[in-house]
């Protein structure tokens, strides 16, 4: 069975869209996208256009790849500081002479609708509320509830151990008390450990899942995406040769990638 995360992602943009409109105070997304790396324009851009759709005001920030930590920090601080912004979100890769630790920690923790900030980090950790859970965990986590995956008990394993994506779906999923697995690029063995996962989900951004490797009946969440030697878009997961064996399966595209940009318009909904 597919994981229909476009079908989903718009569901869930029609209750943000509601939700947004009953607001008495006006959410304000300000992404600030730094240098001219082509994906983030592109992601930076359907940001905006799916905000637009649901209703929230969002603005751009467009920095020259120059742009300096120093000067960069001070517009974050002038944006926590902005009481009619109310998310702030700064795209990620960051050019080299730029301290992205630096940059993430000085957002606000309230207005972090990416909840990368170490006090969102540590609130999921230690099994406190974050403001916010970051996007694409959260938007796998959505997908496996609409098709009633159980996720407690089961036996997840996660490739990637990215900030973005492996770490903190790692803590979601312990946090719905499942038994995760983190493998890795130092990991022993990981074939065998794919083969043990109820939920296997991959975040790699290389075709690694293939064929056999897959528990029978299992559910598989491709949160991979990148262009193939053919310059068409593809995912961790050989579709075609594992999808047989298991019992549910994410595309790419049409799985992870809109119920991200959902998810993250949830997060931008949410006003403090
Ligand atoms: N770059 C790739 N994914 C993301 C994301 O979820 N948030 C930000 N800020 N940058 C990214």
């Amino acid at each position: 069975m597919i994981l229909d995360g476009k079908a989903l992602s718009l569901k869930i943009l029609d209750d943000v869209r509601n939700n947004v409109s009953k607001l008495s105070k006006k959410p304000h997304l300000v992404v600030v996208l730094i240098g001219d790396d082509a994906a983030s324009k592109i992601y930076v851009n359907n940001k905006k256009k799916a905000a637009d759709k649901v209703g929230i005001k969002s603005t751009i920030i467009e920095l020259p790849k120059k742009t300096s930590e120093k000067e960069l920090l001070s517009i974050i601080n002038d944006l926590n500081n902005d009481k009619e912004v109310t998310g702030i979100l700064v795209q990620l890769p960051l050019p080299a002479h730029i301290d992205k630790n630096k940059v993430v920690e000085s957002i606000s923790p309230q207005k972090d609708v990416d909840g990368f900030t170490p006090e969102n980090v540590g609130r999921l950790a230690i099994g406190l509320e974050p403001y916010y859970y970051p996007a694409t965990p959260q938007g796998v986590i959505m997908l496996l509830d609409e098709y009633n995956i159980p996720i407690e008990g089961a036996d997840a394993v996660i490739i990637g151990r990215s900030n973005i994506v492996g770490k903190p779906m790692a803590q979601m999923l312990l946090k719905r008390n499942a038994t995760v697995t983190i493998c890795h690029s130092f990991s022993k063995g990981i074939e065998d450990k794919i083969k043990t996962a109820d939920i296997l989900i991959s975040a790699v951004g290389k075709k690694i899942v293939r064929c056999k490797m897959v528990r029978n009946n299992s559910c598989v969440v491709d949160v991979g995406i990148f262009r193939d030697s053919n310059g068409k878009l593809t995912g961790d997961v050989d579709f075609d040769f594992v999808s047989p064996s298991c019992g549910y399966i994410s595309p790419v595209p049409g799985g992870v990638g809109p119920m991200t940009i959902a998810s993250l318009m949830y997060n931008a909904s949410k006003v403090y």
